[in-house]
Order: C-alpha cells, then structure tokens, then sequence
C-alpha cells in the first residue's frame, strides 16, 4: 500500500500516538490524509433517479437510414458504437428497493465518433407533465413529504395523489403507473422510450420527426404487487443482482432500436400534438421500424467511477439529431446540465473517463476544478493565428478546420410572440388514458384497479381520493366505481370538470399497437375526446 502520494506505507493499523497508551498525534499525517479522504467520500446523490444501475454495451446499426438522419451513428451498417446504460428508479433514494412501483430509467449514451449522443428515457411512452416549469412541483409531491420526511417510496402517498388529481394532464401516465409495467420482472424484460419527439435531419437540412424506442429481445415481463413486495423485503438489490449475475454469466441482454418516423404534415393530422409528451405515436399509424441492436455485455470496474459519476444529458446530440419544441424537452437541456455541475462539482466532469467523448475533443474551454484536459500551447481563444482548431464552416477549409462536419440546428422557422401560455393542442388529458386501460387484458385491467385501489385507500384526505374518482370517471366508469367501491365511498363522486366539451361522434381512434398484444382491442367503442 501507498498513500495518495505514492509513499509506501509502513503500517495501515495505528495511529502515531505519544507512547503505546497515549494521545494521538496530529502529527500523524499518514492518518490524516487517510481520515480526510474518508471525511469527503460522500457527493449529492441525483435529485431524481438517484437509485441506477450501469452496465456498459455496444449498439450495433443494422439498417442504414441516410434518407432520414445523415448521423454517422446511423449510417455505418455493422459498426459497434460503445455505449454505457443506466437503468433507475425516479422517486426513491440511492438506497430504496429496487421493485418499488415506480417509472424505470433507461438512459444510454454512444460514444459516436461525432461526439456523445445520449437518449434519456424511461420504461414508460408518456410523461406526467407537459412543461418542465412543473416538474420541480411534481417531483415535490413524488419525494418525502417535507415535514414527516415519508413514505419515501411513490406509494401511498396524499402529496403525490394530491398533485396529480389537480393535474389533469398527468392522467395518461396515471394508467400506465398503475399497470404492471411499474414493477418490471428485471431490467432485462423492460421497453425504453425517448417519450419526446425528436427531429433526425438528412445530409440535405430535411427534418422528420422521430421517436426512439427500445423493444427487449427477451420480452416485456413484470411481476406481481405481492410478489414485489416480497422481493423488496427479501432482496432490495433483486434488479441490480439480476442485471450483474446476467452478465457475469456471459448471458447478454439485448434491445432492438426502433424508430417511428413522420413528417410535419403527417403530424398535423394527428387528433393529438406530437409535441405533448403526455401523448405516444399510436404504433398502427406509424410502425416502429427496427434499425440496431444495443447489446450490454460488461459490468463496470467500480460502481462509483462509473454508475455515480456519468452524467446524462438530453442536449449531448450529435449532426443529424436535432431537438423539437416539445416545452418538457426544452426544460430538460437546461436542467441536467445545471445539476450536473452541482452534483459533480465542476465544469470539467466531461473529462472523467466515464463522461469523456471516445473521439477527439478540441476546444478552448480550460480550467475551473479538476481541470484536466487544458488547451495545450499558445492559443487558447479562437479566432487566432497560431495553430488551435477552427469550426467547420470556414473557407477555404485548412488542416485545421474539424475534419467533421460540424453541428448545425434545423432551421425551423420561429414567428411568435412571447407568451406564457400551454397550446390548446395540449387540452385533451384523457382519450389515451382511455385506450390505454381498454386495450389491457381483463386481468392487467384487474391488477390496475387493485393498484388505484391500494394507492388510494391509503391516501388520508378524502377530497382528494374523490378528485381522482372524478378523473377516473373520464377515463372509465366501470373502472372507476371499482375503485370507489374499493376505497368505500358510499357515492360515486362527480366527474371532475374539464374545460372543454366532450365530442363523442369522433372516427375511431386506432388501436395503440405498443400494446398489440394485448388479446382486448377498443375497436369498435366510442371514445370521449376532448379536443381544443
Ligand atoms: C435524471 C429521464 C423529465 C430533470 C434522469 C434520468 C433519467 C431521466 C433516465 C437518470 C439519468 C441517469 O441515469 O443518470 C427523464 C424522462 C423525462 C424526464 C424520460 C421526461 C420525459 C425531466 C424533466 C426534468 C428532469 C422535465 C427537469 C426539468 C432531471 C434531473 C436528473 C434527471 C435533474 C438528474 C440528473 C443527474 O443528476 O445526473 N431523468 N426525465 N427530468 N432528470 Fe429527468
């Protein structure tokens, strides 16, 4: 052993002390720098998914797509991008069980030889909010409440169902929380989603819009309320054992990558705004187009290093992937990036290994803590004449122009004024909450009623339990007097009113093919829609 300094140590077991029974000496330096290291040991855990597991992988493309995207991550068939994957729950602490009901993470960041492209997603298509503006409001009521510091899971919970009854928006993810999808068998039988629409741009400047989906080669697969509860008694750490142990065994686990693409016009036919992302892309509308297999073959060296120190970013894109204006997307740029530095503590952590781009880095950002990649010689400030690197744009291209092209925004044309104010193509909080629950089998639609029933039994305050009977009561009567009758409410509470009227004679919507499987369709049934 050494110490920090590389000094061969002596003796790791005593303290210098002033004779065999005396005092100890602050002399002891050995001691000291050992006790100090230890005294700093702890960072802030993540404000949210600060429970994850990481593993690292490769994503292999398959299916070339020049005509959508010109990323070269996306165009170089056979290629294996190195990728690092970080599974999560949202709400609990770094130490709560791992089969908490809860939204599951899947974030995963490539390496790409443009730069880092990392998509930040959840098991889950939806979101429970439309603009970030409310997501501090949400995570809020979802975390211990401030005064008694419980229930630390998301169960159970006045604050959480509190938020969510007087957050109509939130009724979509509602259904898909208290499915079965919220307490995955394990990590390896979970779909990902990157639950916004993205743009992909082609080497011309077209745009399509896109949305990233994981489908697990070994299926979807959740257990049971008891069996969860068991599971988090006798192992917290089932989810992680099982994704460790998998590996250990050589036994890989893989995930196809799908898109579904579409363009504006399309778009603009849809009865729902793709830029809510309280919404999915119904998958009979737009199939899932498989293009790559991301394949998670090595557990990390240290746990801390890696899992702890990554840092994901949904602004960490790459020339062809391009941003949209989904308002919950714009918010989610700014706020990693900000934590980040609050929980990494410094503008450098792209320079730990884990966060490091595995391709050139050249520019002339420098110091500030832990500075460890500092511009080397004379130039640090661009434009200049000595021999630093120039953009990409610059005629007549040098040898010091990037030898890539560089990144450019899709020219999407912006004409407005400046207001605050949520899009009326945002109001219709309940038809996809509605196919949702029908399109469930008889008995996922029992567990979901048992689950609302459990939720809400627990909940102390009697208007709130009734708020969210009257929300139910949009999404599914028979659904929602189950649930009443659960809680023993001896009147069926009155449906919460919405702003706008329903319109009933509507076509029927199409089926929501992520869940084809499932034997129960809604064909065939009248839908309330709520419509702007
Ligand atoms: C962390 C997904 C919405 C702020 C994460 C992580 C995932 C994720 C997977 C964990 C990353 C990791 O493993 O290190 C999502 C999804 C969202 C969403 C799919 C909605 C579609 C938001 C919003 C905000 C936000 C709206 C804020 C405006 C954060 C923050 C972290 C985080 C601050 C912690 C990051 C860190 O400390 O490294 N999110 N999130 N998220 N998310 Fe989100």
């Amino acid at each position: 052993m050494t110490t920090a300094q590389g000094v061969p140590m002596a003796d790791d077991q005593n303290w210098l002390k002033a004779g065999a029974r005396g005092p100890s000496l602050l002399e002891d330096h050995i001691a000291r720098e050992k006790i100090f290291h230890f005294d700093h040991e702890r960072i802030p855990e993540r404000v949210v998914h600060a429970r994850g597991y990481g593993v690292h992988g490769h994503f292999e493309l398959t299916r070339a797509i020049p005509e959508y995207s010109s990323a070269a991550i996306f165009n170089e068939e056979g290629v294996k991008t190195p990728t690092f994957t970080r599974f999560s729950t949202v709400a609990g602490n770094k130490g709560s069980p791992d089969l908490a009901r809860d939204v599951r993470g899947f974030a995963t960041k490539f390496y790409t030889k443009e730069g880092n492209w990392d998509l930040v997603g959840n098991n889950i298509p939806v979101f429970f909010i439309q603009d970030a503006i409310k997501f501090p409001d949400l995570i809020h009521a979802a975390k211990p409440a401030p005064d008694r510091g419980f229930p630390q899971a998301q169960t159970a919970h006045d604050n959480f169902w509190d938020f969510v009854s007087l957050t109509p928006e939130s009724m979509n993810m509602i259904m898909w929380i208290m499915s079965d999808r919220t307490i995955p068998r394990s990590f390896r039988f979970m779909e990902g989603f990157g639950v916004h629409t993205f743009r992909l741009v082609n080497e011309k400047g077209e745009a399509h819009f896109v949305k990233f989906h994981w489908k697990p080669k070994l299926g979807v697969q959740s257990v049971v309320w008891n069996e969860a509860l068991k599971i988090n008694g006798a192992d917290p750490d089932f989810h992680r054992r099982d994704m460790w142990d998998a590996i250990e065994m050589g036994d890989y686990p893989q995930w196809d990558l799908g898109i579904q693409v579409f363009d504006e016009k399309f778009a603009d036919e849809f009865e729902f705004d793709v830029l809510d992302a309280t919404k999915i892309v119904p998958e009979e509308q737009v199939p899932v187009e498989i293009i790559g297999t991301l394949t998670l073959d090595a557990n990390v060296d240290n746990f801390f290093a890696e899992t702890e120190q990554v840092a994901f970013c949904t602004q960490n894109i790459v020339p062809g992937i391009d941003f949209t204006e989904d308002p919950l997307l714009q918010g989610r740029n700014f706020s990693y990036l900000d934590t980040q530095l609050k929980r990494l503590g410094s503008p450098n952590f792209t320079h730990i290994p884990i966060n490091a781009p595995k391709c050139p880095v050249r520019h002339f950002q420098q110091d500030g803590h832990m500075a460890m990649s500092n511009p080397k010689g004379r130039a640090n400030y661009e434009p200049n004449s000595w021999d630093g690197p120039m953009d990409d744009n610059r005629e007549p291209r040098g040898p010091r122009a990037c030898p890539m092209r560089g990144f450019t925004s899709y020219e999407a044309p912006v004409e407005s004024p400046k207001i605050r104010v949520r899009s009326e193509t945002f109001a219709d909080h309940y038809s996809q909450a509605r196919q949702f629950y029908i399109s469930q089998t008889p008995v996922e639609q029992t567990h979901m009623a048992n689950a609302l029933t459990f939720e809400l039994s627990k909940v102390e305050r009697m208007d709130i339990r009734e708020r969210m009977i009257g929300h139910l009561r949009h999404i599914d009567d028979d659904l929602a007097k189950e649930v009443a009758d659960g809680i023993g409410l001896e009147k069926l509470p009155e449906k919460v009113p919405v702003a706008r009227k329903p319109i009933t004679d509507l076509p029927e919507s199409p089926a929501l093919s992520i869940l084809k499987n499932s034997p129960k369709s809604f064909k065939g049934r009248k839908l309330g829609i709520y419509i702007a």
